[in-house]
């Protein structure tokens, strides 16, 4: 993998943009964990996606989302790797990330299997602390 990053997203940035990688990767964690409590922490309640589960329908709140976490995760934890991620900050309290994500886990055979999605998450810092409110994910076949 060429475009991978050898060290935490995170690292090596402006501190501000080490705050915003670090509380994303700390949403893609979540969401492999299976963690509703720190996924619903994270997200503003009005977040809004569009995601291939959505058949490319708007989705807004949490209740869809939620759907996925209850489902619960047999196996091994996968492991979700920002690659490449771009910060752009609109203003002081609006951030938009962008990065190709890579999910390695077990297929159904228990063979170790990457995902690639492209992925872009809004993040709007508000009276209680950053909040994620908006993303688009596309899958990479
Ligand atoms: N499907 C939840 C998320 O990607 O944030």
């Amino acid at each position: 993998m060429t475009n991978a990053q050898s060290q935490p997203a995170s690292a090596t940035r402006p501190p501000q943009e080490a705050e915003i990688l670090a509380l994303n990767q700390r949403l893609l964690d979540s969401i492999v964990h299976a963690d509703w409590k720190t996924y619903e922490e994270l997200c503003d309640p009005t977040l809004s996606a569009f995601e291939p589960e959505a058949r490319g329908r708007l989705v807004e709140g949490m209740d869809f989302h939620r759907f996925y976490f209850e489902l619960g995760k047999s196996g091994p934890v996968p492991q979700a790797t920002m690659c490449t991620p771009h910060v752009r900050f609109l203003g002081g309290d609006v951030a938009v990330v962008s990065y190709v994500r890579l999910v390695q886990k077990l297929d159904e055979n228990g063979v170790p299997a990457t995902s690639v999605s492209e992925e872009t998450r809004v993040w709007h810092r508000l009276a209680a602390g950053w909040r994620h409110v908006h993303f688009h994910r596309s899958n990479n076949p």
